[in-house]
């Protein structure tokens, strides 16, 4: 029979009702007149459910003891109205068994709050956490929200390869794949050239599967990727991961008013899901981890983004009187603490830059008349910063050959992407959006370790 999940009891759970349940004990208080109440979480839900063991359920005195933090337990018994305050129903037990028991002494998520570093260090006990819980609930809601967004505007889902040999944003960051036993070769101390590797070939892992959607958008119409991505850039930071999940729409006839118009769209869907189907979870975030969160979603429903040129958003900067880390001036790239500036002080709201200097841009963005800037946009938003980038891409073959040129590629290397605009071009438009920084923004979490299952940054990559 299909066990009912604790949060559908919760919710719609009938009193008078047979259940029976299973799931991890987070803790268990015994009275003195000789039964005990066991609060039993089963991932379904934040809450617990309470469970009243009568002394007289069969075996009590011996599997009570082994009903400890972290156990695994079966219950069967009778759905009843709970007399305490908070909950509407709990289960009196008419049966218990322990599946599997933790030693109480050994077990390492204990009741007390733990650090997110220390549980950085369990990954595989984190989930069994109330942050952890909610969090894995969290991206769930928000990856399914990301396809009913773009499947109800009728984009297809396409799936581009995660081994490829071009690189997409030419920052040198991608991670070499090999078939080379480099272990032995160490051993052998030989000076071979490890720069053609998969079998016999150059490849590494994608850090963008933009050019491959290109392909598709201009075959097949709008299209979206929804797949890791790999950056082998050593910042310890904590909006940076070494792997992440990217969602990447790709557009044909779309030019850069329309993109900015998709994205923002694109950014409330989710956040307006998440309000609507996460609110026990919300609510926790709101209460435990960052009580703006709430706050900020509504007023990121509540207007219109900003759109900014970027030279704009420079001389803002310039004037704000600010002491930044990192001066600005036009022609730089803005670091995290001038997006912060933007979005959190002076205009409170996301805001969509737009149009940034050729020079800090990679050589698919298209090119604007005054021969300095290109159709590039950002969306940042407050606490994460950059959380979109993306462009209206070059559709010219001859200012594309001479943009590759400029920045030491060779076209021969991306012939096929070169051909699309041979035969057929159109202007085409989109854009990448990080899941791990959306996560952060909508739950508040400071640090994008602890908003991914099993984060990979320089040095862990263990489990
Ligand atoms: O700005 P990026 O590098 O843009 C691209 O890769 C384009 N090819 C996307 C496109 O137009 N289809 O990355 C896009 C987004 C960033 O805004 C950020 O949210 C996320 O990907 N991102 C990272 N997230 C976590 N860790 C990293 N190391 C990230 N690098 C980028
Ligand atoms: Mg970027």
């Amino acid at each position: 029979t299909a066990l009912p999940r604790i949060n559908h009891l919760l919710t719609s759970g009938k009193p008078g009702e047979s259940v029976r349940i299973r799931g991890w004990v987070r803790t268990r208080r015994d009275s003195k007149q000789g039964f005990s109440f066991v609060e039993v979480n089963d991932g379904s839900c934040m809450g617990n459910i309470q469970v009243v063991v009568p002394g007289e359920v069969p075996g009590y005195a011996e599997t009570i003891k082994s009903v400890t933090t972290g156990a695994s337990i079966e219950v069967e018994g009778e759905l009843k109205e709970s007399p305490g305050k908070g909950q509407r129903v709990e289960v009196e037990a008419s049966s218990l068994r322990v599946i599997g028991s933790a030693d109480p002494e050994k077990y390492p998520l204990q009741k007390k709050r733990h650090s997110f570093e220390y549980l950085r260090e369990i990954a595989h006990l984190r989930p069994r956490s109330n942050t952890f819980g909610a969090v894995a609930r969290v991206r769930n809601r928000i990856s399914y929200a990301v396809h009913e967004f773009f499947q109800s505007r009728g984009f297809l889902y396409i799936n581009t390869p995660v081994i490829t040999t071009s690189d997409c944003e030419g920052a040198g960051e991608m991670f070499q794949v090999t078939t080379l036993d480099l272990a032995k070769l160490a051993q052998l101390q030989t000076t071979l050239d490890f720069s053609q590797d998969f079998f016999g070939k150059p490849a590494s892992l994608t850090v963008s599967g933009q050019l491959e959607a290109e392909i598709y958008a201009t075959s097949l119409g709008d299209c979206y990727t929804f797949g890791p991505t790999f950056r082998a850039e050593n910042s310890n930071t904590a909006r940076h991961l070494a792997e992440f999940w990217m969602i990447e729409p790709e557009m044909p006839f779309y030019e850069l008013p329309e993109n900015m118009s998709l994205a923002e769209e694109f950014i409330k869907s989710v956040c307006r899901a998440v309000l609507d189907d996460c609110q026990e979870d919300m609510d926790f975030f709101n209460k435990r981890i960052d009580d703006t969160v709430l706050a900020t979603l509504d007023n990121i429903l509540a207007h219109e983004f900003i759109r900014l040129p970027y030279t704009e958003a420079i001389d803002i900067l310039e004037k704000s009187g600010q002491e930044f880390e990192y001066p600005i001036e036009w022609g730089r790239d803005l670091q995290s603490e001038h997006e912060r500036y933007l979005t959190e002080q002076h205009f409170k709201q996301p805001v969509i830059l737009h149009d940034y200097p050729r020079t800090i841009k990679p050589f698919y963005m298209r090119c604007n008349e005054d021969g300095k800037t290109v159709r590039a946009m950002d969306v940042l938003v407050p606490r994460v910063g950059e959380i979109i980038g993306g462009s209206q891409r070059e559709e010219r073959l001859d200012v594309l050959t001479d943009r590759m040129q400029e920045q030491d590629l060779d076209p021969a290397e991306y012939w096929w992407y070169c051909e699309l605009r041979e035969y057929g071009t159109v202007p085409h438009s989109g854009f990448g959006l990080g899941l791990e920084r959306l996560v952060q923004l909508v739950t508040g979490m400071q640090n994008i370790r602890d908003v991914i299952p099993f984060p990979r940054t320089p040095g862990h990559a263990e489990f």
